[in-house]
């Protein structure tokens, strides 16, 4: 990624962490370029041309072992300025001729405490009175430091959790300072770029805008495109930005499903149309959709069920099409690595996402995804400047399934209407109370019990409509948001009042993990 680009650029080199990712991310919200290179990417000679400094990631293995992923030599001779983080520390340690041991009884598995032994340029502004609470996850630890490195603090149980040779501008820190746990990690980052690397901040999201835009016309050519839009952040801002390579040889479809939000489908479909002339077609779904979910109640069922009738609706339009090519699809980074890992093996699937993988093979499509590389966050950045309206860019991430997989149970076109009430109530409550843009991901979903009530004088035994509003980074972690009591309070109220269906209101306190952001 980004040859092209002549500008500082800081490598981070991946050894197969789960947060190599985060990394790259951290640099990046500093207007820093980043890439990351795997060790087969190092052999290429424009690896490190523009490069100010290289990170390299943590990872499964253990330098401990007869063989590990090395680095290559030349890579520690460059004079380009290292930091090692986790794995990448031991693996410094280890070409150094220092010493690093598996110590069952000193691994250090989440918060730690950290105390500063020397100053250093890496950890200014770092500490907080000589101590800091950071993120570790380890079982190896150095024993020996070698030749030339000093230690620059130390936790109870790991002498050598950050060490520096100032003279080689190489350091090393055994915790991670890319998750959030890790208080004021931005920090070590920050003075790595630009107190030691000293690189300038030239990184914008724009310059990746034209890039892409360029990649997708050299890709595309004169062929054509198809593209399943919902509406959504990720496959908005993918449509526009092909339609602005390639005009009106983008053809999107969008399959409405009757499980999307109140009123939202029709109003996308207009900006789509009317504000940027896209070469859209809506397909009414719905009907197909409730009586194909008819008495469905295993999740897993659901989803699937969704995801291949869409793909049937989505292949039976696009063949009307003559001559595409292209499949564009919205996948983000996230969406990479959650359904496999940087290691090779195969993480247990937790849920499968609803999303058009069928459809390539089976259409001989060839795939664009021009997000792939991109969090959310970068992703509504994108949409902000190729001028996708604010509405849309600022949404709240919303499943492939939809409804379907916040009514839990079975599904009937009564309860989507109670849903869709009782969310849009929410939605709106959020934006009045500026609380929309602070939280990661909000909806209700509706709960299959009914539960006695008192409204007036009479009894009710309607349904309990569930909560939940999320603070996360990427989705792959959540925390639940800590609404002020009176928000709930007046929440409750507001849903139970204009919702009939509806005489109870819970809120979901759960984190992910262990729950998942979405029901089922
Ligand atoms: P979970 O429930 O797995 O959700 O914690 C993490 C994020 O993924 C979204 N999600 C989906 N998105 N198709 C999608 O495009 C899906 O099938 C799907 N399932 C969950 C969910 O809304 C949350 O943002």
């Amino acid at each position: 990624m980004n040859e092209n680009l002549n500008q500082d650029k800081i490598i981070v080199i991946d050894f197969g962490s789960q947060v190599t990712k985060l990394i790259a991310r951290r640099i990046r919200e500093y207007s820093v370029l980043s890439e990351i290179l795997t060790l087969k990417d190092l052999s290429k000679k424009s690896a490190f041309v523009n490069a100010k400094g290289i990170i390299l990631s943590g990872g499964p293995s253990t330098v401990t072992k007869s063989s590990f992923p090395q680095l290559p030599k030349e890579v520690l001779n460059l004079g380009i300025p290292i930091l090692g983080i986790c794995y990448g520390l031991q693996l410094i340690v280890k070409n150094f001729k220092g010493k690093v041991k598996t110590q069952i009884k000193k691994r250090e598995f989440g918060r730690a405490n950290l105390i500063k032994k020397r100053n250093s340029i890496l950890t200014k502004n770092f500490f907080k009175k000589n101590k800091s609470t950071v993120w570790m996850s380890h079982q190896d630890s150095v024993y020996k430091l070698p030749k030339g490195f000093i230690k620059i603090a130390s936790t109870a149980d790991s002498a050598m959790t950050i060490i520096e040779n100032k003279k080689k501008k190489i350091y090393g820190i055994q915790f991670h300072p890319e998750v959030t746990h890790t208080s004021n990690g931005d920090t070590i980052f920050k003075n790595f770029i630009f107190d030691i690397c000293r690189s300038k901040k030239q990184w914008k999201i724009g310059s990746e805008k034209k890039r892409i835009i360029k990649e997708i016309k050299e890709t595309v050519k004169k062929e054509k495109v198809i593209c399943a839009l919902s509406g959504g952040v990720d496959s908005s801002v993918v449509a526009l930005l092909i339609h602005k390579a390639i005009g009106k040889n983008l053809k999107c479809i969008m399959v409405d499903t009757g499980l999307m939000r109140k009123d939202e489908f029709k109003s996308s479909y207009k900006i789509f149309k009317n504000k940027y002339k896209l070469n859209v077609k809506i397909i009414d779904a719905s009907k197909i959709y409730f009586k194909k979910l008819n008495n469905v109640i295993d999740p897993e069922k659901k989803r699937k069920i969704i995801g291949n009738l869409f793909i049937k609706l989505f292949e039976r339009e696009a063949r009307l099409f003559k001559n595409v090519k292209f499949l564009a699809q919205g996948t983000l980074y996230p969406d990479i690595i959650e359904s496999r890992s940087t290691t090779g093996s195969k993480t247990s699937k937790i849920k499968s996402h609803h999303n058009v993988g069928g459809l390539p093979k089976k259409m001989n499509l060839k795939l664009i995804e021009p997000l792939k590389e991109f969090f959310k966050d970068e992703a509504r950045k994108l949409g902000n400047s190729i001028g996708l309206v604010k509405i849309i860019s600022n949404k709240h991430p919303f499943p492939g399934p939809g409804l379907a997989i916040r009514i839990v149970g079975n599904i009937t076109a009564e309860k989507v209407k109670i849903l869709q009430d009782a969310d849009h109530i929410f939605i709106q409550e959020l934006k009045n109370k500026n609380l929309y843009s602070k939280i990661w991901q909000a909806y209700a979903a509706l709960l299959p019990v009914k539960t006695v009530g008192v409204m007036g004088d009479s009894r009710t035994y309607e349904y309990i409509c569930l909560i939940r509003a999320v603070i996360s980074e990427d989705g792959m972690t959540a925390d639940y948001f800590n609404f002020p009591k009176n928000f709930l309070d007046e929440i409750s109220n507001k849903i139970i009042n204009g919702v009939k269906g509806i005489n109870r209101v819970v809120y979901d306190i759960t984190s992910k993990p262990p729950s998942t952001i979405e029901l089922e």
